[in-house]
């Protein structure tokens, strides 16, 4: 499979179809900051219950946005979001949390002086009743955090602030979540880690949407990758056939990464 006869390339028709009964999709978002700057330009997507979907692209490419519009966090100027058949666009971020929508964001992702125990117990504070039940599932995937409950936020590591941040936003039992770049500055071994740990969410039962910086990892793990460049879907497939497809190795992933992933 190649982009060269265009099977990556899926049609607008083909994906719309392909949503039918997806947990979540967004139809020909177009979105951005500033009035008359949009940054995404009739994006499509869609996860289907179960699912591990990944995004890559360049920097600047509207990756986060596209997650901040799913999560209202940037204001949406045409097309829909939907979960679960229901119209979710440009609802506020605490409603969408109420209906089962989890999301990390890139940065700032945790209370710095807040302890682990306190900023997971923010993570459920529209149910605080969840709490226990939920931090021993947040501690099943992040032992560590369990063992170091009583420490500062501010004072922990780079990875184990990244499992914070993961699990505050497992305090609500999302059915969907949305995690930017989560590893994101980590070492290699680190990175190692987060991707298990986000197998093992999605292994849960959580469906996943991952953006990630690491994307020969990502398409290795997800189920299904989006290329995003530009605000708009490049290309859509299995993050195998993405990962071993010419052209996505040699605009996206590098000559090294296409390597490794043979
Ligand atoms: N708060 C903001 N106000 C105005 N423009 C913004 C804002 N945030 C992002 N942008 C612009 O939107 C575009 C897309 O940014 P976005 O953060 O979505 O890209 P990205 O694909 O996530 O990139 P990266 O890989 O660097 O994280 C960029 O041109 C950026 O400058
Ligand atoms: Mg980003």
């Amino acid at each position: 499979m190649s982009t060269q006869d265009g099977e990556l390339s899926t049609s607008r028709d083909t994906h719309l179809a392909e949503a039918e009964g997806a947990v979540l999709r967004a139809d020909d978002l177009i979105a951005g900051y500033l009035p008359g700057v949009n940054i995404l330009n009739r994006a499509d997507l869609y996860c289907r219950e179960g699912e591990l979907v990944g995004i890559i692209g360049p920097n600047g490419a509207g990756k986060s946005t596209l997650l901040k519009a799913l999560f209202g966090l940037v204001k949406v100027h045409s097309g829909t979001v939907t979960l679960r058949g229901e119209e979710i666009t440009n609802l506020r971020a605490d409603a969408l949390v109420t209906k089962g929508l989890g999301f990390v964001p890139q940065t700032n992702n945790v209370f710095p002086s807040l302890t682990i125990a306190e900023n997971l117990q923010m993570g459920c504070y529209q149910a605080p009743q969840k709490y226990a039940e939920r931090f021993d599932f947040v501690a099943s995937i992040f032992p560590a955090l369990a063992q170091r409950r009583s420490q500062r936020a501010g004072s922990l590591s780079g990875g184990e602030r990244q499992m914070v941040a993961m699990g505050r936003a497992l305090m609500m039992e999302p059915s969907v979540l949305l995690l930017d770049e989560p590893s994101a500055g980590l070492s290699p071994a680190l990175q190692d880690e987060v991707f298990v740990q986000t197998r093992a969410i999605n292994k849960a039962g959580v469906s996943v949407i991952m953006v990630e910086q690491n994307a020969a990892r990502c398409l290795q793990i997800c189920d299904r990758g989006y290329v995003l460049d530009q605000g708009r879907n490049a290309y859509t497939a299995k993050g195998q056939d993405l990962a071993n497809d010419p052209k996505v190795i040699e605009l996206y992933l590098g000559t090294l990464a296409g390597r490794h992933n043979k």
